[in-house]
């Protein structure tokens, strides 16, 4: 059956490849938008993608998951350590979603060591670089399948 994964990205991903590269690599967002949608193609599954620099139109996004997807790969950047608005959206639509980051987030500062999101996820990919959507993605795409 063909599945719909809906690819959320928050604040400043939208730099990536030119962004702190020894921590998040060379890879630009349009790359792996590119790659990934390669992907999901392969694997018989519709995929959207969305980045916003913004709290708001990360949660209406979440809410517009309800009925018009399958599931969610969400890398909510530095708001998956902050945000109780993303965390209640997510709570809201019950939508199935993997977390994932590019930079191991438990091997960095504190702050980013918590996630406000992970214990709603069906799991989390992070630490490796523009990989961890492949992975992700396609580990979520599996989960689906399986269900
Ligand atoms: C990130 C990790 C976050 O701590 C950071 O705020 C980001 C990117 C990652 O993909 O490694 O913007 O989510």
């Amino acid at each position: 059956m063909s599945r719909h994964i809906a690819v959320l990205n928050g604040p400043n991903l939208n730099l990536l490849g030119e962004r702190e590269p020894d921590i998040y690599g060379r890879t630009s967002l349009a790359e792996i938008e590119r790659a990934t949608k390669e992907r999901a193609r392969t694997l018989g599954v519709e995929c959207t993608w969305i980045q916003t620099n913004h709290e708001g139109e990360l949660v209406e996004a979440i809410q517009n998951l309800k009925g018009r997807a399958d599931g969610a790969l969400i890398n909510a950047a530095a708001f998956t350590h902050t945000s109780l608005a993303v965390r209640d959206a997510l709570l809201a639509v019950r939508v199935p979603f993997v977390e994932v980051h590019l930079s191991n987030i438990f091997a960095r500062e504190p702050e980013r060591r918590r996630s406000m999101l992970a214990d709603l996820a069906v799991g989390v990919v992070t630490g490796f670089g523009a990989d961890s959507y492949r992975l992700g993605f396609e580990a979520l795409a599996r989960y689906l399948e399986s269900r």
